[in-house]
């Protein structure tokens, strides 16, 4: 192990590490909380992005539609602008270090600590019939996921904070015994966007697992689609196109809008000033089917190019390996394992 790169060590650029899991169609909400400000810090960081497969288990999976899925998220983050030459992209279950760590980072973290996560509170009333122990400890194989690559920013939206607060706290009770072993990472959370809500029940988060298509955006739908969804979107009964309390459902279509054309909310008020919600509806989806018009035509081609693809996967593994090899065999060193 000794002979590994060093490529973790002193990186030039600051490090992001993010991922989302192929649990489901990637949704309008992954796009906007996350992929579209993964795109802008390629520029400025040092970027790796994973496919979260291991994460996806927690919950039960179709095989052939796991692999079917883990390849699209790949494709489609390609598709958004990720660009490899750039950016690590990999899957995570190519890489063993996320594991290895998740046990090592297990025995420092709390039960207490693990019981109070939201997410597991959701889930595991979501999920009752199979409420499994990988699910209570998801979150320390995300803080496996993030420390591994001594990442300084998570870019994601408000749904994971608390996973990120979490791995903040077992790294600095790691590094309170060991010395500086792991680097502390920051949440990145855009205050628009940062959770955008499901269109059937605008008081809940848009979500991949929702049973019911109509309530979500998917990234590489048809265009048609996304205009007749988001035409029929649940609003309140008054018709002022204003951003403001207990209008979730305006809210949201607000965000979704200021997030493809860069208006304040002010503006859009301003914009929609005496017009009513089907003007306003009609334009969010024009607006939304716009702005990943270039992604869909992408994607619909990089999806047959299977070799390319599975090339991206293969480098990007290469290189998270070695990266995190390099963080790994500190805390095997650190723990007391013994090496030959
Ligand atoms: P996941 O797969 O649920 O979601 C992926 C990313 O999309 C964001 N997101 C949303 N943002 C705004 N509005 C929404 N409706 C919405 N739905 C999802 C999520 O916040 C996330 O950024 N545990 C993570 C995956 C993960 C991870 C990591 C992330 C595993 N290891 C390490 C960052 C770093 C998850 O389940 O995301």
């Amino acid at each position: 192990m000794d002979e590994v790169k060093d490529l973790a060590a002193q990186p030039l650029k600051k490090r992001i590490f993010s991922g989302i899991q192929p649990s489901g169609i990637i949704t309008l909400g992954n796009y906007i909380g996350a992929i579209k400000n993964w795109v802008e810090l390629q520029r400025d960081y040092e970027c790796l992005y994973c496919v979260v497969d291991l994460h996806a288990i927690t919950v039960r999976q179709e095989p052939a539609e796991l692999r079917r899925r883990t390849f699209e998220a790949i494709a489609l983050y390609v598709a958004c602008g990720i660009d490899p030459e750039k950016s690590t992209i990999f899957v995570q279950s190519h890489v063993p270090a996320h594991a290895e760590l998740a046990w090592v980072l297990g025995c420092y973290t709390g039960f207490g600590e693990l019981s109070r996560m939201t997410q597991f509170k959701d889930k595991s009333q979501k999920h009752s019939d199979n409420i499994n122990s990988g699910l209570f400890t998801y979150p320390v194989l995300m803080a496996s996921d993030i420390l591994l690559y001594q990442a300084n920013l998570v870019p994601v939206g408000i749904d994971q904070k608390q996973h990120i607060e979490l791995t903040r706290d077992v790294a600095l009770r790691f590094n309170s015994v060991y010395g500086d072993v792991f680097t502390i990472p920051e949440p990145y959370i855009k205050e628009t966007g940062m959770k955008i809500n499901s269109l059937t029940d605008p008081t809940k988060k848009m979500s991949k697992s929702d049973p019911n298509p109509s309530s979500y955006i998917a990234v590489i739908e048809n265009r048609d689609d996304t205009i007749r969804k988001i035409k029929r979107a649940v609003t309140d009964s008054d018709s002022v196109i204003k951003h403001a309390p207990g209008k979730d459902g305006i809210n949201n279509l607000m965000s979704i809008y200021s997030c493809f054309t860069g208006k304040s909310f002010e503006e859009i008020e301003k914009e929609f000033a005496g017009k009513g919600y089907g003007d306003f509806k009609a334009a969010v989806g024009e607006t939304c089917a716009d702005g990943l018009e270039n992604v869909r035509s992408e994607y619909a081609r990089l999806i047959k190019d299977k070799a390319y693809i599975e090339s991206i996967m293969k480098s990007g593994a290469e290189k998270a390996f070695y990266m995190s090899r390099k963080t790994l065999s500190k805390v095997y060193k650190k723990v007391g394992f013994y090496h030959v």
